[in-house]
C-alpha cells in the first residue's frame, strides 16, 4: 500500500511516471481508469482549489467521490480522529484524502495502514500535490526541464506548507532556491536568504508568491499590510520586461501579494497552476491507485 505524506514517498521514477501521465492526461481526456474506486475527502481545514481539484481529477478517471465535512461530522461529539478514520475505512474505501492543521496527520494515518493516505496539506509541513503540481507547471514551461533554474521564493515561508515540501522537491530535482521575506516570516534555513526583493530580481527564472498566513500566527506578525506590500507584491513596476514566470499556490491576496495588473500578465500562470493541478492530481490517483 503505498501513501503520499510527502514527496520523498515517490521515488524519482516515479516523479518522472507522474510527469509524463500529468502531461498525456492533458493533451487527451484519459479514459475512466479509476471507474471502480471510489475515494473518501476529509478536510479539517478550508479549502477551494485543493478539494475541488481533487474530486474533478477522480470524477475524470471516473472514481466517486464522498466528502466528510468535519464541522458536521462526529468530530463535534468528541470521536478521536484515528476512530473518525478508522469508521471511513472500514467502508472499504479505495483511499482517504486528508487535510489537517497539524504536521503529523497524514503520517499518523498512513501508519494505520487501513487505506491509501493521499495529504491534501498538513500544518505548515508538507503540501505534496502542491509542489508535484508546481514541478509539472515549470516543467511544461521550461520545455522539460527545471534542473540549474533559480526559484524564488516570496513571502510568509515559515508558515508556509506549499514553502515547506516546494523547498524539498524542487531541491531533489536540482533547482536553486532563493528565500525572500521580512524577518517575522523567514524560516531557519541553509537557503540563500534576502531581506530585499530587488536583490533577487535579475537572479530569477521562477517567482513563486506566498500568501500571508494570517490563520497561522499565533500573534500579529506584522502591524500594517500596507507596508508589508510595499516591499513584497509583486507588481509589475518590480517585474520591469524581466521574462520571469510568476507563481503562487492561491488564494493570491490581491495587491498585497501580486498586483491586479501583474494577475492580468502573461507571465503570472496562476490559473496554469489550477488547471494543472487536476492532471497532476490525476496522475497521483492513478500511480496510487493503479499501479501501486
Ligand atoms: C495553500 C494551502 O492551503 O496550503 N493553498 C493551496 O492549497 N493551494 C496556501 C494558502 O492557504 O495560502
Amino acid at each position: 500500500m503505498q501513501h503520499l505524506v510527502d514527496t520523498n514517498d515517490f521515488s524519482n521514477a516515479q516523479i518522472t511516471q507522474l510527469l509524463q501521465d500529468a502531461k498525456s492526461f492533458k493533451a487527451h481526456r484519459p479514459p475512466q481508469l479509476l471507474h471502480d474506486k471510489l475515494l473518501i475527502t476529509l478536510f479539517f481545514e478550508a479549502s477551494t482549489r485543493t478539494r475541488s481539484s481533487f474530486e474533478v481529477a477522480a470524477k475524470r478517471l471516473g472514481a466517486s467521490v464522498v466528502h466528510l465535512d468535519p464541522s458536521r461530522s462526529s468530530a463535534k461529539k468528541g470521536e478521536s480522529l484515528e476512530d473518525t478514520f478508522a469508521n471511513l475505512c472500514a467502508m472499504e474505501p479505495d483511499g482517504i484524502i486528508v487535510r489537517h492543521s497539524h504536521n503529523d496527520t497524514p503520517k499518523i494515518l498512513a501508519n494505520m495502514q487501513s487505506t491509501p493516505v493521499i495529504n491534501a496539506g498538513a500544518g505548515n509541513y508538507a503540501h505534496p500535490t502542491q509542489a508535484l503540481l508546481d514541478l509539472f507547471t515549470m516543467v511544461e514551461h521550461f520545455g522539460g526541464n527545471v534542473e540549474g533554474k533559480t526559484i524564488a521564493i516570496v513571502g510568509d515561508i515559515v508558515s508556509s506548507r506549499v514553502a515547506s515540501s516546494g523547498i524539498r522537491l524542487f531541491r531533489r530535482m536540482g533547482m536553486n532556491i532563493l528565500l525572500v521575506a521580512p524577518e517575522q516570516f523567514m524560516p531557519d534555513s541553509t537557503l540563500k536568504q534576502y531581506k530585499n526583493l530587488e536583490d533577487v530580481m535579475d537572479k530569477v527564472d521562477v517567482i513563486m508568491s506566498l500568501r500571508a498566513q494570517l490563520e497561522r500566527h499565533e500573534k500579529e506578525l506584522f502591524e500594517d499590510y500596507d507596508d508589508y506590500a510595499s516591499q513584497y507584491c509583486i507588481s509589475k513596476k518590480r517585474m520591469g520586461d524581466r521574462k520571469i514566470l510568476l507563481l503562487h499556490p492561491g488564494p493570491v491576496m490581491r495587491n498585497i501579494d501580486i498586483s491586479d495588473e501583474m494577475l492580468e500578465d502573461p507571465r503570472c500562470q496562476v490559473l496554469t497552476q489550477v488547471k494543472n493541478g487536476v492532471f497532476m492530481r490525476m496522475a497521483i490517483l492513478k500511480l496510487l491507485l493503479l499501479d501501486s
